[in-house]
């Protein structure tokens, strides 16, 4: 990458990344800002569709079909058909308006979209020839995804704005008999396409890369990016297991704060007991007990260093600075139930793998990864038995 005189930061393969960036990072799902007032011509609908065909296809066949309604009479039609099955939304937002809960935003938002989406100057469908039979063949719907996101960039550049909406897919037959469409095609998404008010939009909060990225086997992370692309002590090794419940997160908390839970479940792991007094919370102490049987036993002091009721319990063992791990439980809501992430991070220093894994360079990877084979086969363990503890499995 290089600096050009203006400061835009250009790729090697010569694209501005400051604009690239602003438009993966800013094209978002736009509703309440969508104006209606304003005309959108087919001369940009179809440019946006011909850039949008650029993307990949499965077998390079070329199978998708793209409808734009634009008679209100139609457009109504499918307004209808989008709120019978949106009325959850509707439902949902009386709920939950002025809660402060999560999805208020969101629910709001979709809310709108129902009671409006006639009202977008163009609504443009995408289908594509063939049924999802479950084949694992590409080519089918697969292949339209691709093409549709690069359409909301296409609208997005063009300082246009939709939301991804699919829940016409639920009425397909009623849809199809509308079109005019005949058996043999799947539709995917009808985006509701119109300028947005304003084109500033911001980055979404999501998770970085490095804490759902794993490199070489499912659940290794790296908290830093490596040199030379092995697993090196410095750079922060961890290892992740989840596992979706059905319990809601009340539920699931009381579990995983129970410290001498996982020595039910663990091969390696004893049990534990608080060194501090009072209700648990920050900066709360408590003492573990391990066992590799019939090579070692070991204690280790542990400091919660993240208590947040319902959603996130974290400890560091032995020093907060310099810990020899650091471990955590992450909650939160899925569905209608919870999402628990058990993550833990091996330290620099205070924990006996770092030594062995240091003393030959060429063997760090492979001390490390054996290392984390046993704790995440035991991290796995754990979060089953949350699972079988707070669904009753
Ligand atoms: C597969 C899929 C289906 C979606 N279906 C709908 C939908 O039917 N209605 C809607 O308003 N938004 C829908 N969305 C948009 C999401 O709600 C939106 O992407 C999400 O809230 C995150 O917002 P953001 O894209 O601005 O980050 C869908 C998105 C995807 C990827």
């Amino acid at each position: 990458m290089q600096n050009s005189d203006s400061g835009e930061r250009i790729s090697e393969a010569g694209f501005d990344l400051d604009q690239v960036d602003r438009l993966l990072t800013t094209t978002r799902a736009v509703r309440k800002r969508l104006d209606f007032d304003r005309w959108v011509s087919d001369d940009l609908i179809f440019e946006c569709i011909d850039l949008a065909e650029q993307a990949p296809t499965g077998g390079n066949d070329a199978s998708r079909r793209w409808i734009v309604i634009r008679d209100q009479e139609l457009k109504d039609q499918l307004g209808e058909l989008y709120a019978e099955v949106g009325t959850i939304f509707i439902n949902a937002r009386g709920r939950l308006d002025g809660t402060g809960h999560p999805k208020e935003h969101i629910v709001s938002s979709s809310a709108y979209l129902v009671e409006n989406y006639a009202k977008a100057p163009a609504l443009v469908m995408l289908a594509i020839w063939g049924i999802h039979d479950d084949s694992g063949r590409p080519g089918l719907f697969d292949s339209a995804i691709p093409s549709a996101w690069s359409f909301n960039l296409a609208l997005r550049s063009r300082g246009l704005g939709t939301a991804y909406a699919t829940m016409l897919n639920n009425k397909s037959e009623e849809v199809a008999e509308l079109l005019g469409m005949p058996p043999g095609l799947t539709t995917l998404v009808c985006f509701p396409v119109a300028y947005t008010k304003g084109t500033d939009f911001s980055a979404a909060p999501r998770r970085p890369a490095s804490e759902i990225t794993y490199f070489d086997q499912w659940g290794f992370t790296r908290q830093r990016p490596s040199d030379d692309g092995t697993a090196r002590v410095a750079d922060g090794q961890g290892v992740v297991a989840e596992i979706d419940t059905d319990a809601r997160p009340r539920a699931v908390w009381d579990v995983i704060t129970d410290i001498s839970m996982p020595a039910q479940f663990s091969e390696e792991f004893l049990g534990a007991e608080w060194t501090s007094e009072g209700d648990p919370g920050v900066g709360s102490t408590f003492r573990g007990r391990n066992s590799i049987p019939d090579v070692f036993d070991w204690e280790t002091d542990c400091i919660v260093t993240a208590w947040e009721e319902r959603t996130a319990f974290e400890w560091r063992v032995t020093d907060t600075e310099n810990p020899g791990a650091v471990w955590r439980f992450d909650l939160a809501e899925q569905g209608g139930g919870s999402r628990l992430r058990f993550s833990m991070l091996i330290g620099q220093e205070n924990n006996g793998t770092v030594p062995m894994a240091l003393r030959d360079p060429a063997k760090e990877q492979r001390v490390l990864n054996r290392r984390r084979d046993v704790l995440r086969a035991n991290m796995q363990r754990v979060v089953e038995g949350v699972k079988a503890i707070v669904d009753g499995d």
